[in-house]
């Protein structure tokens, strides 16, 4: 009897132990992950640094569109990564011998270049389990909207909309900082390029967003930080403040690390 009227209880318990020993193993393996793309990073930075802040600042653009338009918190976890590894594909051999050593591209060495999502994806496609639509963003942030792009030839909402976001963001990087093969230009022909290409390279929504007022004055303000030199005073997470390299929030970490601290 005794037994009987306890049972209830020693169930509660049994169901609590469980499901925190449930919480924490999940803690355990999204912080696992986090590590995983963290390191991933850094392999970006050491094979090529320009690459490593291009990305840097496609995300904190992308993620001033994303918060924008009003994208929920995971959303945004979701560009974010995205945008961080949209061109990992680029640290293939091959594409990164054209990319560091060519001033001018051939039309073969653009072909060459244009594998690089498919690489990309290739190399998160284990991260999978962690992350499920991270490879998929990769590989299309190069789709148009239009249907013109690459890989695949998708079209308007056909393409996952953290790689819509990325491609405008990618867009306004790549034209106002310089690369090995193509010059820096001017924040007007930028802003004419994301313009021109509303309805054919990109989402037309997005694009209006990207370039009204109010998120246009937050790119620009992105920009400058990134660009100025009060960035090396205000930051020594990453070690390349004297690089204008902004930081990154890794803000898909569920977790404060206090908290991290709390639960091991
Ligand atoms: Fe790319």
């Amino acid at each position: 009897m005794t037994m009987l009227r306890h049972a209830p209880l020693v169930l509660v318990i049994a169901a609590g132990a469980l499901y925190l020993r449930e919480r924490r193993a999940r803690t355990r393996l999204e912080r696992l992950g986090a590590a995983t793309l963290e390191t991933l990073l850094d392999a970006i930075d050491a094979n090529n640094p320009d690459t490593g802040a291009h990305v840097r600042r496609v995300a904190r653009y992308s993620l001033i569109l994303a918060d924008s338009a009003d994208l929920d918190e995971r959303m945004q976890h979701r560009i974010e990564r995205v945008a961080l590894f949209h061109d990992i594909g680029k640290l293939d051999g091959a594409v990164a011998d054209i990319i560091n050593e060519s001033t001018k591209l051939s039309p073969s060495e653009r072909r060459s270049i244009r594998t690089h999502p498919g690489r990309g994806a290739q190399v998160l496609q284990p991260l999978i389990a962690f992350y499920p639509d991270l490879a998929d963003g990769v590989l299309t942030h190069h789709e148009r909207w239009d249907g013109s792009g690459y890989p695949r030839g998708l079209k308007g909402r056909h393409i996952p909309l953290s790689a819509r976001i990325v491609a405008i963001a990618d867009t306004f990087d790549a034209i106002t900082h310089e690369r090995s093969y193509s010059r820096a230009r001017s924040i007007k022909v930028a802003i004419s390029a994301v313009s021109d290409g509303r309805g054919r390279q990109f989402d037309p929504d997005l694009v209006d967003l990207f370039l009204s007022p109010p998120v246009m004055k937050q790119v620009l303000a992105a920009m400058r930080e990134a660009n100025g030199p009060q960035r090396a005073r205000r930051s020594r997470r990453n070690g390349n403040e004297a690089q204008g390299i902004p930081d990154i929030t890794f803000r898909w970490r569920t977790t404060a690390p206090e908290q991290q601290k709390a639960d091991q």
